[in-house]
């Protein structure tokens, strides 16, 4: 059996997750133990917990991916790992196992921007599916870390266009989530529930930034949200919800809708179409300006459906490409997918490899 797989390992926040990719980038599997539950009840990530949620789970999830690509440790020529940005305590999980890996199996470690493995993932599935995406790109990450725009003029090249000067995308979504009184993560609760709301309910706008007019915030739309809760009298709506997360971890949508009023779903609408029309308007106008062939929505938040029906070619100014919305929120493939032009450059690292809470991309 030919040794042709990267086995990839993704532990940056709140997922443990392992990968095996092929020479020719198929995935043969990707293995995600999620710590939600773990964190629910916190209403966002505790750090502490996370790296300890990590070590318990790494060595199960390595072999689950084994397994479910029906491969050995003969088949695995390298060995990656998520280098940053994310908590330190949970890169420092991964890293070390990688390492350990590298040195047990004599193969090549190689450290992988986070980043970078969001904006692949899409990549190498349009790839897989037999779309060349051309070049200039332009790519989105959005995340709960991450509001980034980034020009590619060619594979593995990037240059910073803009980024959230305060929250991030997916933060404000946790942030609202928590406010109303819904669990964590946020995304995809008010996701779900958006559609059931009037989007010019609540009317909410953005202030006028200076400077680079590519930079997002969000911070604002939080504030206003805010004002808005302390305006109406939510508290009760508020206690049953959270008494509904105590219940059942996840809720259905239905048992969201039991105990959220019209006004409020108006609200969710309006917060996500505010959201959703932020992330487009500043893509479109990175197309115009790079003249970009193909727009690349990466991260968590590129789960949204809403955002995922807005995001057409007349809108954006060319055709954006998503990746199926497993490989969108945190998983291994995306780090073993990076990891493949590394591997073939012969760009592997030593045992000095360190995690970098706050790698940058570009
Ligand atoms: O990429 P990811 O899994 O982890 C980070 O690198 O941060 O992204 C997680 C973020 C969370 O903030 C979550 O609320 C958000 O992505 N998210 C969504 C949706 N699904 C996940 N935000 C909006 N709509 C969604 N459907
Ligand atoms: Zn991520």
């Amino acid at each position: 059996m030919p040794a042709n797989c990267i086995l990839g390992l993704e532990t940056s926040c709140d997922e443990t997750a392992a990968a095996i990719v092929r020479a020719d980038k198929v995935i043969l599997s990707s293995a995600v133990s999620s710590q939600i539950d773990t964190h629910a009840k916190y209403g966002g990530v505790v750090p502490e917990l996370a790296s300890r949620e990590h070590l318990r789970a790494i060595i199960p999830v390595v072999r689950e991916s084994l397994d479910r690509a029906g491969v050995g440790w003969e088949s695995i020529c390298a060995v990656a790992a998520t280098i940053g940005p994310g908590l330190v305590g949970s890169l420092l999980v991964g890293l070390t196992y990688a390492k350990s890996i590298s040195i047990v199996r004599g193969i090549p470690l190689i450290g992988v921007n986070h980043i970078e493995g969001h904006i692949k993932a899409v990549i190498v599935e349009a790839e897989f599916a037999g779309a060349g995406l051309g070049y200039p790109v332009v790519a989105l990450v959005a995340s709960g870390g991450h509001t980034h725009l980034f020009e590619m003029p060619g594979p593995g090249r990037y240059r910073l266009m803009g980024k959230t000067r305060d929250d991030a995308a997916g933060e404000a979504y946790d942030k609202v989530a928590k406010l109303l009184g819904f669990g964590y993560p946020g995304g995809p609760v008010l996701d779900s529930l958006a559609p059931f709301g009037e989007p010019e309910g609540l009317r909410l706008t953005m202030a006028k930034m200076k400077g680079n007019a590519l930079d997002f915030s969000f911070s604002g739309v939080k504030t206003a949200m805010l004002r808005w809760v302390q305006s109406k009298e939510l508290e009760g709506e508020i206690v049953a919800r959270r008494a509904l997360v105590k219940l059942h971890p996840r809720p259905s949508v239905e048992q969201w809708l039991s105990v959220t009023p019209q006004t409020t779903l108006d609200a969710i609408a309006s917060f996500q179409q505010l959201v959703i029309n932020e992330l487009l308007k500043r893509l479109g106008e990175a197309v115009r300006e790079t003249c970009a062939v193909a727009a690349v929505i990466a991260g968590g938040v590129a789960c949204n459906a809403g955002l995922r029906r807005a995001a057409t070619v007349s809108r954006v100014g060319c055709p954006v490409w998503f990746t199926t919305p497993g490989l969108s929120t945190d998983n291994a493939a995306m780090i073993a997918a990076a990891a493949w032009p590394k591997f073939e450059r012969g760009e592997w690292d030593d045992l000095g490899l360190r995690a970098q809470a706050n790698l940058k991309l570009a």
